[in-house]
């Protein structure tokens, strides 16, 4: 390029930021709701007055990084380097001070006494004759915590002056599942993973620190980084190596390593004859294995297990229970102070047993047994996160066990990665939801927490959505998923609708005349996916092959546990499945007196759920006052206006918008609308075949013959979008 042309591309550049333009410039997404862009203009003075120094007395690893992120955000957010200094000189001051080793607390009299290890307080005051703002904890982990909360602040346009915030999780083991596939690989729609296996443990790839960071943010502090159908080969030294390698990288940023094993483990790794739990060459062969790691990584978190389900071998191949054996392992990880998750998705795929009674029956009967350092781990929904599902009925049903919440926060039912559906608002639903289990307001949220039986340890367990894509989920609505996942586990009580804005204001811009259409368009998106997916407490509608698209007709011989005719049940009488108490497989009766009664009663239940619980005939009457069919048809029709209507609203918020983002979720809004109408169109197409029932008034007919859409779905191997 010639010297003039540089001059004269200097000067565009120079006059498109003098006037505007290229203010919303392209972005990939990739610094999620860390973006730290500059404040309003009017705003910068009043932070810069509060944040003119930041007082570092400490050099642990966790406060190295709480000052790199401060440092980084503050000075880009307020457009001025943020100096560090060793003690006070100014007014502003924003000091780091961890109980113990900063004076500071005792003489303000700081309420640290209750925040635990993770808990902070943040509080404007005077001292030493200057106005500071204190960032305090118990911990440093504390103190980073309260660091991004602060930041958090600035980035949803809050006042920093007269700060008084104190906060601690309420939930404290909070852990992204990575379901990902050695050699890079990733199950379930989270595209490839982000740990570099090959090259581990010399290269520590930055992107790790990235994704510790975000973690951080929003109060993540466990990771189990490996598919939850483990292979062994992760239990060799050389996996353990290149595994406390990524432990140092999460160390300072207070996440714990963790590690998913099968229990066939003393065999395939050990040699052993045998995985029995009770053979004592077994526990033998935990114990020592388990205390090997601790060698790699003296804070590993603890383990995690798949068993007896779906091909994963468990403690029922020896006739033991599944107490049994999740104890051998609780005793091999306890005098290193481990946890060990032990996941209640245990089935079989025998056509008499329903398969959402299989985790209650299987579990309820061992409460008690468990050693003290197990978290059962159980799934939001008693099936396998479908877009709706009534809540696992083995919440509030242990006093003696602890129970954690697992949840997808990859769409792996939920249109993969194209789908705008804010798992937030599905969330809350079920954590909202009343267990009755000491009467009422004993709700998810409570019994997750620990608050109604007075657990002593407590879990919230999500499969990541996280990959090597440039926005690392795919699409930039999708981080909405996996930041609410972490501020739910932190307080599993919090608002989605609070959450989504705070997320909108980070990712995009505090702009009120942004947040407050597309936090609507967020809350509303759940409930659109469920219309045209699977309405009126439809489950288990799609493709049983690879999880995508809708398959209402399937039925692949030896698997009624997947297939969709076995949950619609539907034929030329009616749909639905009873689950009825009187009259079908009692499923209602696992849940407390007062839910099962309204599960049960056709007057008390409500739509969303009718055909979870009942078999009615076509004409029977929904709430809404139509015809079970009629009403069915709405729903899937409805469910493709919803998604036109969040098109709308997107298309209005392109002056808030950069070019790239903006033009990713407008594509994949189009994606969505064509895949809503599928849905609508062959499951309308399907029901009318077995039902014979003409299309209620106003209702398109299908685009395709129902012939058509099962051609499409036989050359659909792997979830692809298929127009
Ligand atoms: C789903 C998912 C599987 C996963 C399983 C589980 O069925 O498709 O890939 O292994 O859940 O929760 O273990």
């Amino acid at each position: 390029m010639s010297a003039f042309r540089i001059f004269a591309c200097a000067i565009c550049v120079a006059v498109a930021t003098l006037i505007g333009i290229g203010r919303a410039s392209a972005e990939d997404g990739h610094e999620l709701w860390l973006r730290y862009r500059p404040v309003a203009d009017a705003a910068t003075a009043a932070y810069r007055q509060s944040a003119s120094e930041l007082v570092v007395t400490d050099n642990s690893p966790t406060i190295a990084v709480t000052q790199a992120e401060l440092v980084k955000g503050l000075s880009a957010m307020l457009g001025k380097p943020l100096p560090v200094v060793s003690a006070v000189t100014q007014d502003g001051a924003i000091m780091l001070a961890v109980t113990g080793k900063a004076k500071v607390i005792s003489d303000l009299r700081l309420p640290v006494a209750g925040l635990g290890n993770e808990g902070f307080v943040i509080r404007s005051a005077t001292w030493q004759n200057h106005k500071v703002t204190v960032i305090a904890g118990n911990t440093d982990v504390g103190v980073l915590y309260g660091a991004f909360r602060y930041l958090r602040q600035i980035q949803t346009a809050q006042s920093t002056a007269n700060l008084n915030i104190s906060d601690k999780p309420r939930v404290q083991i909070r852990v992204l599942n990575h379901w990902d596939v050695l050699g890079r690989g990733s199950a379930n729609s989270a595209g490839q993973s982000i740990w570099d296996w090959p090259k581990l443990p010399a290269w520590k790839d930055p992107l790790y620190t990235d994704y510790a960071r975000a973690n951080a943010s929003i109060g993540i502090n466990a990771v189990v980084p490996n598919q939850i159908n483990a292979d062994p080969v992760m239990l060799s030294p050389m996996y353990l190596r290149k595994l406390a390698a990524l432990a140092d990288v999460l160390r300072p940023y207070g996440i714990k390593m963790y590690l998913s094993v099968q229990v066939t483990s003393p065999m395939t790794v050990g040699g052993l004859k045998t995985a029995d739990p009770l053979d004592p060459a077994v526990k033998k062969w935990w114990a020592d294995k388990v205390s090997e790691i601790y060698t790699y990584i003296p804070d590993f978190g603890g383990l995690l297990v798949k068993a007896d389900s779906e091909g994963e071998p468990g403690p029922q191949s020896y006739q033991r229970t599944q107490a049994d054996g999740a104890n051998v392992l609780a005793d091999a990880l306890k005098p290193h102070g481990g946890i060990l998750f032990w996941r209640a998705f245990v089935y079989s795929n025998d056509p008499k047993w329903d398969r959402v009674k299989q985790a209650y029956d299987t579990f309820k009967p061992l409460d008690g047994k468990f050693r003290d350092n197990v978290i059962v781990q159980v799934k939001n929904g008693p099936l396998d996160f479908q877009p709706r599902e009534p809540f696992s009925p083995l919440f509030g049903a242990t006093p003696k066990t602890n129970i954690g919440m697992e949840v997808e926060v990859v769409k792996e039912y939920l249109g993969g990665a194209t789908h705008l559906f804010y798992l937030g608002a599905y969330w809350e639903e079920v954590l909202q939801a009343d267990t009755y289990a000491k009467g009422k307001g004993s709700t998810v949220a409570s019994v997750i927490d620990g608050s109604v039986f007075k657990n002593k340890l407590t879990g919230f367990a999500g499969v990541a959505n996280i990959g090597t894509d440039r926005d690392w989920c795919g699409s930039t609505f999708n981080q909405a998923n996996w930041y609410s996942f972490g501020r739910l586990t932190w307080d599993p009580h919090a608002s989605a609708r609070a959450i989504a804005e705070d997320w909108a204001a980070m990712t995009f811009t505090p702009d009120k005349a942004f947040v407050g259409p597309v936090v609507d368009m967020m809350m509303a998106s759940r409930e659109a996916d469920v219309d045209f997916m699977m309405p009126l407490g439809l489950h288990h509608q799609f493709a049983t092959g690879h999880h995508y698209g809708p398959e209402p007709w399937g039925n692949t011989a030896g698997r009624e546990d997947w297939n969709p005719v076995n949950y619609n049940r539907a034929d030329k009488d009616g749909i639905g499945y009873d689950r009825t108490t009187a009259t079908g497989t009692n499923y209602a009766g696992q849940y407390k007196p007062q839910v099962a009664a309204v599960f049960n009663d056709l007057k008390r239940i409500d739509d969303k759920d009718l055909l979870w619980f009942h078999h009615v005939s076509w004409d029977y009457k929904t709430k809404a006052g139509l015809p079970v069919w009629d009403d069915l048809v709405r729903h899937y029709d409805r469910g493709v206006g919803e998604v036109v209507a969040m098109e709308k609203i997107w298309a209005e918020m392109k002056p808030y918008v950069d070019t790239d983002r903006f033009a990713k979720t407008t594509v994949f809004l189009q994606m969505q609308e064509k895949e809503a109408k599928w849905w609508r169109d062959s499951s309308i197409a399907y029901f009318q075949s077995v039902s014979g029932r003409p299309l209620p008034e106003g209702i398109a007919p299908p685009e395709h013959s129902l012939d058509w859409y099962k051609e499409l779905n036989t050359s659909l191997k792997v979830p692809v979008y298929p127009f």
